[in-house]
């Protein structure tokens, strides 16, 4: 069997040792006779894989003890409607800002308008999201209970290198499609959430850090599964939760500590994304969508083909080298190489190779 070099942008490639292992233990876990999917969720043997999930995502990330760390259900999308559920409270003015750059943003914002009121900060829409807005930092509200912004927008291939200073208004981070591929620094944020798909495992339930002092600002009706503060209090055990998700986040941060991290995933990641943009950059055969070098993300590189007719061989002769999922999101077309901490240097060789081959016979 061989496995592809798939390029989706999630639920995405898990790294394929993490996969060898999972199938190794299916039936018999740690000898206990069953599989992890058929232990109860409060056992002693789960216990350890949730507190060893948690222990190693705080290693990797380096998040400090003022914050929780949650696995909460309902993946990413959930949180748009937690977040303003949660936080709003914080103060009486109920109002939040956000920094609208791309579908899943706007999706967040909509949503939040739903409970209180929201303040497009910065507006990308009028680039058609391919660069970053200016954010400027003196609309910021001190009314305002939270800023928003989503640091990796997937289907533009944007990526926030710098974020700004809010002052002591929280500042909220979707990093879902770029959680755990760089290091930055928790403590700028009040709240930073991550749908599993694409860094830490299956889709369907999402990593919550949240600070500790804004927990418990919750509005009287939030469901209990909506609430962080009860996801605090039990651990993230409210109810029977996804047990193999919470497993396989496990499996993967294994392997991204034992590859040396965040300093050393970094390292390749920027190297990933460094060969295709060059690639990009030298030709004008390929059109990279986002053109400042300073916006471009390191996860989700973005291009279409000066020559549009060619799309569909391009495609189709890719998947033939074993090269998947490369088609671009359904709303903006073209091609999206989605290359996140599974997806090995040498796929994006491989991808890179081929796209120099196919514009050497095409052009
Ligand atoms: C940045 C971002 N936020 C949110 C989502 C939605 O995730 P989910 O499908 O888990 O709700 C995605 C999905 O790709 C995403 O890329």
């Amino acid at each position: 069997m061989t496995r592809a070099f798939n390029f989706g942008a999630g639920p995405a490639m898990i790294p394929t040792p993490v996969m060898e292992a999972i199938r190794d233990e299916f039936l018999d876990y740690q000898g206990t006779g069953c599989s992890i999917i058929e232990i109860s969720h409060r056992s002693d043997t789960f216990i350890e894989v949730i507190d060893k999930a948690e222990a190693l995502f705080r290693e990797i990330s380096g998040v400090s003890n003022d914050y929780k760390v949650l696995f909460v259900h309902g993946g990413a999308s959930l949180q748009f409607s937690a977040i303003p559920l949660n936080l709003l409270g914080l103060k009486p003015a109920r109002k939040a800002q956000y920094v609208r750059t791309g579908v899943f943003a706007k999706k967040a914002e909509k949503e939040a308008h739903r409970y209180g009121h929201i303040d497009c900060l910065a507006n990308g829409e009028p680039l058609d999201f391919k660069t970053l807005p200016e954010i400027d930092e003196s609309r910021i509200s001190e009314d305002a209970s939270y800023v928003y912004m989503t640091s990796n927008n997937t289907i533009y291939g944007t990526q926030w290198k710098h974020f700004p200073n809010t002052g002591n208004i929280p500042l909220i981070i979707d990093s879902t499609s770029e959680i755990l591929s760089r290091r930055l620094d928790y403590s700028k944020f009040g709240l930073i959430f991550g749908g599993l798909q694409k860094n830490l495992g299956p889709s369907g339930m999402a990593v919550v850090c949240i600070r500790k002092d804004l927990l418990g600002y919750a509005d009287a009706g939030t469901p209990p599964l909506l609430n962080y503060e009860t996801y605090s209090q039990e651990k993230s055990l409210i109810n029977t939760t996804n047990t193999f998700a919470i497993y396989v986040v496990m499996k993967v941060l294994e392997w991204l500590k034992a590859k040396g991290g965040l300093d050393a995933m970094e390292k390749i990641n920027d190297a990933k994304a460094k060969l295709l943009y060059d690639i990009i950059d030298r030709s004008s055969f390929y059109l990279g969508v986002v053109k400042n070098p300073q916006h471009r993300s390191t996860m989700n590189v973005t291009f279409n083909l000066a020559k549009p007719e060619l799309e569909e061989k391009f495609n189709r002769l890719a998947i033939e080298k074993n090269l998947v999922a490369l088609e671009g999101h359904r709303s903006v077309g073209g091609f999206r190489a989605s290359i996140y901490n599974a997806m090995p240097m040498e796929g994006v060789q491989a991808l890179g190779q081929f796209m120099q081959d196919f514009e050497k016979k095409e052009i």
